[in-house]
């Protein structure tokens, strides 16, 4: 036996909270990583034990995930590059951790003490650039010269570390009912108690599940996980009960550039989630909610973990839970580093143990989701808006915000401004305040070149129409749309090629694969972009790049190849020139851009 006893207990422990062993998968080469620092035929083999699994059948699973394929090593130092983190100079801190460990990114160095690892955004953008060394917290806001300290010694000078910087406000004459206030955690049940938590399930309790569902429909709520579906309404395809399981699936994966809202919530209020998950079950008439913690967020994964346990020892959950009068159970799962586990169907693949690869539909989540049965999945942000509409009424909920935009959001902002951060605003603040007014603006003498609304996959804006309010309806009169409002900001001196070529690495790394027309169209234009960027482009590849993108978009099985495309076309048409003077210069003509 490689793994303690200890491993194995825990790993028993955790299968009893699912109705399928290999719910416990992910789990388990989690702990078999952490206690081991590798991942090999011996263990996989050990670990298929607890799931009837072969060790190929293990190993296949596992070789889907980027946190279980990390190259072997005591520190593997993971620098974030990622389009905010290299606005921040992300290039810059791997240049100086290759010095300092001797391992070229991508490699282990000599005395394999150390792995140099390049990964995607870690969900920190307002704190970037970003550092993980193995799963521990990450190291923030990372300056070149305190890798010496870092690196010398990175047990010690990870806890040594300051606290997390609380990079989440309410501004100044906000009413919130997302975050709590300035400064403050509400971690403990007591305190979110004092602040009237734990109401609204009370209340929710003593409504018709089909009226909290219409409750919520009526204050035009709209997912925050980046589509901006109808709530109440997405509630009302579950189908009737049949006396069968019927499961919520809570999305907390947050894994695309510029987003990094879920983190701030999990982290600050996590009985809000927690709050909003049970009504949303009720709603649904779930049998229990599971969530998906990406694996990156370990401090997320804690926080929230010590939130349930103990609302289980209160009896907030479990048998008579609170507002139920039944028993109602909440568990938690943690994901393994692949951006294509935030698609309501990936998900719900990796939450059975399996490699994240959308799945076709028909059938949809509500006919046939977690383990074949009835299932909505809901974002994080989205649960935690529930509680206040239940407890306030359609009439508070819809006084804020915009027409068929309504309420309050976690509105991001990131790259080149003073001020990146989380603020709780409601729909339709304009961008030019949100990246003025709260994000504080620019470098002194630098203007706004182009601003990415809601995450890297959104067409992105030129500075000359920032004017526009920051909802749904709004950006779409400039071609563009919400997705999770977190917006990257670029100054004049940003080349636009390197700003499309490092989200079409993104997009070129994370495609699981499936459809050929994403495989092959991420890659080509990755290819192309890093080829016109070096200076060697023709100008027969701005067509190709068209039709790449026509070749991709609307025709695959889930909407990772429509992102790719909608962000790299935008690009083209919004800032053409640039390409152009790639072209004709056979340079890059922003010798003061960032470097990727
Ligand atoms: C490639 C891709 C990645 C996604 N990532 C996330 C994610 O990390 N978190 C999330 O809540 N939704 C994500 N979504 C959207 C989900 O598929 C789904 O629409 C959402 O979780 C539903 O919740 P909502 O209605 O509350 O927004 C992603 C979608 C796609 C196509
Ligand atoms: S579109 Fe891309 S990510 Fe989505 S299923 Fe197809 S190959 Fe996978
Ligand atoms: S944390 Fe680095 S890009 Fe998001």
């Amino acid at each position: 036996m490689v793994l303690s006893a200890a491993a194995h207990d825990q790993i028993r422990e955790e299968i009893g909270h699912y109705p399928n062993p290999r719910g416990a998968l992910l789990y388990a080469l989690h702990v078999a990583r952490d206690e081991t620092g590798r991942l090999d035929r011996e263990i996989f083999a050990e670990l298929g034990e607890h799931f009837g699994m072969s060790a190929g059948e293990v190993a296949e699973v596992a070789s889907f995930y980027s946190i279980f394929n990390q190259p072997p090593a005591k520190a593997i130092v993971q620098v974030c590059t990622g389009l905010p983190c290299c606005l921040k100079g992300a290039r810059g801190i791997v240049r100086e951790a290759e010095k300092l460990t001797g391992a070229k990114s991508g490699t282990v160095s000599a005395d394999g003490r150390f792995a140099m690892v390049e990964v995607e955004c870690l969900g920190s953008c307002g704190t970037a650039p970003v550092v993980q060394i193995n799963r521990n917290p990450y190291i923030e806001r990372v300056a070149p010269d305190s890798l010496v300290t870092l690196l010398a010694s990175p047990g010690a000078a990870i806890e040594a570390r300051p606290p997390a910087p609380l990079v989440s406000q309410i501004p100044d004459g906000v009413e919130a009912y997302l975050l709590p206030p300035n400064g403050e955690r509400r971690l403990a049940i007591d305190e979110y108690k004092r602040a009237g938590g734990y109401q609204a399930v009370v209340k929710a309790g003593a409504m018709e599940p089909k009226d909290i569902a219409a409750t919520v429909k009526d204050a035009g709520l709209r997912g925050r996980g980046g589509a901006g579906f109808a709530t109440g309404l997405k509630w009302t395809f579950m189908p009737p009960p049949d006396g069968g399981p019927r499961y919520l699936a809570v999305n907390c994966d947050e894994s695309e550039p510029g987003t990094f809202k879920d983190r701030q919530i999990m982290e600050r209020n996590p009985h809000l989630v927690l709050e909003g998950v049970m009504i949303a079950s009720m709603a649904i008439q779930a049998s229990a909610a599971f969530m998906y913690i990406r694996g990156e967020y370990v401090v997320a994964y804690r926080i929230m973990r010590e939130a349930i346990r103990e609302a289980y020892a209160v009896g907030i959950l479990g048998e008579n839970a609170l507002g139920f009068n039944r028993r109602f159970d909440i568990h938690i799962q943690p994901g393994a580093g692949a951006y294509i586990c935030g698609e309501e169907s990936g998900m719900l693949e990796s939450m059975e143990g399996k490699k994240g690869q959308p799945r076709k539909r028909p059938p949809f989540p509500a006919q046939r989701g977690l383990w074949q049965r009835p299932t909505t999945v809901d974002n994080c942000e989205t649960c935690a808006q529930v509680p206040a509409i239940i407890m306030n009424g359609v009439d508070w909920y819809k006084a804020r915000g915009m027409p068929n935009s309504f309420g309050n959001t976690l509105f991001g902002i990131s790259g080149h401004v003073k001020r990146p951060g989380i603020y709780e605003l409601p729909l339709g603040v304009k961008m030019r305040d949100l990246i003025y007014k709260y994000g504080g603006g620019l470098e002194e003498g630098r203007t706004v070149k182009a601003v990415i609304p809601g995450g890297i996959s959104m067409p992105v804006l030129r500075g000359d129409q920032i004017d526009v309010p920051v909802d749904h309806e709004s950006l779409k009169t400039v071609n563009t749309l919400l997705g999770t409002a977190g917006a990257i900001v670029l100054d004049d001196r940003a080349c636009m090629v390197r700003a499309a070529l490092v989200i079409a690495r993104f997009f070129e790394h994370e495609s699981c694969g499936q459809c050929t027309q994403c495989r092959e169209g991420t890659g080509w234009t990755y290819r192309t972009l890093k080829r016109i960027e070096a200076g060697e482009g023709r100008p027969e590849d701005l067509e190709t790049l068209a039709d790449t993108f026509n070749f991709m978009d609307g025709k695959c099985i889930c909407a990772l190849a429509d992102g790719a495309s909608w962000a790299a076309r935008a690009f083209l048409k919004q800032f053409r020139a640039d390409y152009e003077a790639h072209v004709s210069a056979r340079k890059c003509p922003f010798p003061e851009s960032f470097a990727v």
